[in-house]
């Protein structure tokens, strides 16, 4: 039986598996690997503070995402369809490996942040 997203070591899988998805993602795989060439040795430990701040009050995260991902958009213009891209992977994920409702949060989480960070992207354009 699936169980709750209860500690880092929960983190870690969502976060490792979320991943291996995304680079074999035709749509935003390419952003990963060829616009932005990931360092995964630092990427996914800093994703794995950012979730377990997010969900398990972890404090261990402190970035700032919005301004990496402006950076990002504007090399690569970062679109609707990029963002409902992100999350169909992220909720399919969290629904294969959790159940319960810090896997919950997690879906309206993501989607939540990405809705935001596609707006933060479109006013950053405007000024
Ligand atoms: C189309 C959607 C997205 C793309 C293509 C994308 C891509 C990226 C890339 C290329 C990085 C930089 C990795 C590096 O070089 O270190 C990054 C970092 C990050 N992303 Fe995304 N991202 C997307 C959506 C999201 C969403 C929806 C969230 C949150 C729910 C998110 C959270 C983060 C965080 C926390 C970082 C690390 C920032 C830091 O280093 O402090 N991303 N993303």
């Amino acid at each position: 039986m699936k169980h709750d997203i209860t500690d880092r070591n929960d983190i870690v899988l969502l976060v490792n598996t979320f991943y291996e998805k995304v680079v074999r993602d035709a749509v935003i795989g390419p952003i990963f690997t060829d616009v932005a060439n990931v360092n995964w040795d630092h990427h996914l430990p800093v994703m794995y503070s950012f979730w377990e701040t997010l969900l398990l009050d972890g404090r261990t995260y402190a970035g700032n995402p919005m301004k990496i991902h402006t950076a990002l958009n504007k090399k690569h213009r970062l679109l609707e369809y990029h963002f409902d891209g992100w999350i169909r992977l992220f909720v399919e994920t969290v629904d294969e490996l959790f159940a319960g409702s810090k896997a919950e949060e997690a879906k309206t989480r993501g989607a939540q942040i990405a809705q935001l960070m596609l707006h933060t992207m479109r006013e950053s354009e405007t000024m």
